[in-house]
C-alpha cells in the first residue's frame, strides 16, 4: 500500500538566506510557517560580523514574522581575518550567535570580506573548538585555475582535511554538499563533521542547467555536478546516517538579477522545500528516514533540543507559486508553478 500521509517532528532548516529589507519581509514568513528554527546566513552587505550585529539582524527577522509565530532564527557570524574571538565567544555564550560561517573570499554571493588564508583565522577557530561553537563551511576553493566543477573536491583535500587534522575538536558542517567525494568523506570522518544537503542538489545535475537553453534559476554555488555526484549525495541524504541533515540554502534573488548577462547564484526554494524533500525520500523508498534527516540529526549535531510539536504532510498535491513579490521586485521560486505531490497541513 502506498503511504499518503506522514507526520514528523517539526523540522528545522540548518541553512537559509533571508537578506534584509523588502526581501526579508517577503521570505521570512514562508520559512517561519514550516520550520521551527533556521540557521541564518550572515552574507549581507555589509556582512554580519559581530554579536551585536547578529542580535540586531535577529530582531529584524522577528519583526517580520507573522503574529503568534514561534519561529527561532539561529544567528551566524561571517568569519573574516579580523573577527574578534572574544566577541564571538561572548555572543555564543549569550545565545546571540549559534555558529560561524566560513566563506573563502570570492567563493560566492557577497563573499568578498571572507577568508583568503585559513591559517590567519586559526586562533579564532581554536577558540571555537574550545567552546564547542560550530564552523559552517562553504567548501569551495576560489583559485580561478581550478575548474568550477572540481572546487568542492579540491577544497576537501587542500583545506578541510588539513583543518580537521589541526583542530580535531572543532565541530564542522560542510554546507550544501554536491559531490561523491563530500558524501563519502562526511560519512566516514567521525562525529565532528556533518553536512547539509539542499533540495535542488538532490534533484538536478549539471546537464539540467542547460536543458533546452540556459536556466539561470537553477544556477547556484556550489554548482550542480554530474549525475553520478547527484546520486551519491542523494544516497547519503536518504541513508539514515546522522551526519546528514536538511539545509535548504534557500537564496532569493530578484528575477532581474538572475536573468542577466551576469546572473546571481542562488535558488529560492523555501516555498516547496519540505514537499520536495518528501517526494525525494518517497521516490527512494526512504520515507521512514525523512524525520531523522529533517528534524533529528541537525539538533543532535548542534547540541540543541529536538522540537516538541509535529507537522503532517499529505499527498494531496500543492502548487508552488509562479512568483513571490518582494517590494518592487519579484522572485521566482524553485519549481515555480509546478504541482508537487506532498502538501503541508
Ligand atoms: O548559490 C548560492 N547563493 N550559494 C551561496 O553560497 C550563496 C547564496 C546567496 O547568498 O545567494
Ligand atoms: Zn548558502
Amino acid at each position: 500500500m502506498t503511504q499518503d500521509t506522514i507526520s514528523l517532528v517539526r523540522p528545522d532548516d540548518w541553512h537559509i538566506h533571508f537578506r534584509d529589507g523588502d526581501m526579508l519581509k517577503a521570505v521570512v514568513p514562508t520559512t517561519a510557517s514550516v520550520f521551527r528554527r533556521a540557521i541564518v546566513m550572515p552574507n549581507l552587505v555589509p556582512p554580519v560580523t559581530t554579536a551585536a550585529a547578529a542580535r540586531a539582524y535577529r530582531q529584524r527577522i522577528l519583526d517580520v514574522c507573522p503574529a503568534g509565530s514561534d519561529f527561532q532564527p539561529l544567528m551566524t557570524a561571517y568569519l573574516t581575518e579580523t573577527l574578534d574571538p572574544d566577541d564571538l565567544a561572548a555572543g555564543y555564550e549569550a545565545g546571540d550567535l549559534t555558529a560561524v560561517k566560513l566563506y573563502p573570499a570570492g567563493a560566492t554571493t557577497n563573499s568578498d570580506a571572507g577568508v583568503r588564508d585559513i591559517r590567519r583565522v586559526d586562533a579564532t577557530l581554536k577558540r571555537m573548538a574550545e567552546i564547542g561553537m560550530p564552523l559552517l563551511v562553504h567548501g569551495e576553493v576560489t583559485d580561478p585555475a581550478i575548474d568550477i566543477f572540481d572546487r568542492e573536491e579540491v577544497f576537501i583535500e587542500t583545506v578541510l582535511k588539513p583543518l580537521m587534522d589541526r583542530l580535531p575538536d572543532l565541530k564542522i558542517v560542510l554546507e550544501h554538499i554536491t559531490t561523491r567525494q563530500a558524501a563519502d568523506y562526511v560519512a566516514s570522518a567521525g562525529d565532528h563533521l556533518a553536512a547539509t544537503i539542499t533540495p535542488h542538489h538532490l534533484e538536478i545535475n549539471r546537464t539540467d542547467l542547460f536543458r533546452g537553453g540556459i536556466r539561470p534559476h537553477l544556477y547556484c554555488l556550489p554548482i550542480a555536478k554530474r549525475e553520478e555526484h547527484r546520486l551519491a549525495v542523494r544516497a547519503a541524504a536518504v541513508s539514515g546516517s546522522p551526519r546528514f541533515f536538511l539545509g535548504t540554502d534557500s537564496a532569493p534573488h530578484a528575477v532581474h538579477a538572475k536573468e542577466a548577462a551576469c546572473g546571481c547564484a542562488g535558488i529560492y526554494n523555501a516555498p516547496g522545500a519540505l514537499s520536495v524533500y518528501a517526494g525525494i525520500f518517497e521516490a527512494d523508498g526512504a520515507l521512514d528516514k525523512l524525520e531523522a534527516f529533517a528534524s533529528l540529526n541537525g539538533p543532535r549535531f548542534y547540541g540543541l533540543p529536538v522540537n516538541e510539536t509535529t507537522v503532517t504532510l499529505r499527498k494531496t498535491g500543492w502548487t508552488v507559486p509562479e512568483t513571490v513579490t518582494a517590494g518592487k521586485h519579484v522572485v521566482m521560486p524553485y519549481h515555480a508553478g509546478e504541482t508537487l505531490d506532498w502538501a503541508l497541513d
